[in-house]
């Protein structure tokens, strides 16, 4: 989802090569090195990942393997070719028990399968790679036109007369790729590495507030959306409750911001549409 907008974004102005299963695979090192060997790139991007949080818990081995794992492969190659690497990871890494936006330097206590293995994942690019030479991105509730997501999930249930239960006690920033991946490339254009760095656009709300948005937004004016907990919703894997990241280091790197994610639901919402 994330790796085609960015392919799009940074394809415009720059010479991008985008590789994938089955060519290249995270989790065999000699394909990650022949694959950087080939393009002898000048800035890596890793965007895959095992993302699909519930199946993570009954796939410990995979989801570390290319969470976690993969990532220090990766990370070695770029070591021994000395080229810098963009690592992506999630606020999934914070618990969920804060009352104000985590600041990328906050105490870290991952929670379930996804959230150790991305959290291993980072510290194997901090351990493989001398500061300067990386930068791990943590951004927060992805939708984008490539990939299932949320918006196109609540869609798909409005029809007339139609009550949605949407949590109501999650807090965090829904993330639109597109302006995700403008706002990478302004950190990979700063041409260094900046340890790690929260993304993702401004304003917060919980999935109750993003998904009465969308409904609105289909002038569907039939269609309720019920507040529910995250117990209720009864989920394999554990969510953070309060998983909102602070974004000043973002706009003190760049001088930028990413738009609001209301702004951001209707740009994704008009390019769908
Ligand atoms: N989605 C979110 O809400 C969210 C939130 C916070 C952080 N993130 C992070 O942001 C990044 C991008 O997320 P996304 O939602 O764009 O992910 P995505 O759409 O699931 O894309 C991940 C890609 O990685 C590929 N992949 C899986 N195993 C691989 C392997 N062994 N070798 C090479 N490629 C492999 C997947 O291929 P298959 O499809 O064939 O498996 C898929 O194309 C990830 O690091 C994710 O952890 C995402």
């Amino acid at each position: 989802m994330l790796g085609t907008d960015l392919l799009e974004e940074l394809g415009a102005v720059h010479e991008v090569v985008g590789v994938d299963l089955p060519d290249v695979d995270l989790t065999e090192p000699g394909s990650v090195v022949r694959a950087l060997e080939r393009a002898r790139p000048e800035a890596v991007v890793n965007t895959a990942a095992f993302t699909r949080v519930d199946d993570c818990e009954t796939h410990r081995d995979l989801a570390f393997a290319v969470n976690a794992d993969g990532p220090g492969h990766l990370a070695r190659a770029c070591r021994a070719l000395a080229v810098p690497l963009l690592h992506l990871s999630t606020d999934y890494v914070f618990g969920g028990a804060g009352t104000r936006p985590w600041r990328e330097d906050d105490p870290t206590a991952p929670c379930g399968v996804y959230a150790e293995s991305k959290h291993a994942g980072e510290r194997a690019v901090a351990a493989e790679l001398p500061d300067g030479a990386w930068t791990t991105v943590r951004t927060q509730w992805l939708f984008g036109r490539n990939g299932p997501n949320f918006v196109e999930a609540i869609l798909r249930q409005v029809k007339p007369g139609a009550r949605l239960k949407v949590v109501a006690d999650q807090r965090g920033r829904p993330t639109w790729t597109r302006d995700l991946a403008r706002g990478l490339r302004r950190i990979l254009e700063t041409g260094k590495g900046h340890g790690f760095v929260n993304v993702a656009n401004e304003g917060e709300g919980t999935w109750f507030d993003f998904a009465e948005a969308i409904v609105r937004s289909t002038g569907a004016g039939d269609v309720q959306v019920a507040p529910i907990t995250t117990a209720e919703a009864a989920r394999p894997a554990p969510r953070p409750a309060y998983s909102v990241l602070d974004l000043g280091k973002f706009r003190s790197i760049t001088g930028w911001q990413l738009p609001e994610w209301r702004d951001a639901l209707d740009g994704y919402l008009r390019e769908r549409g």
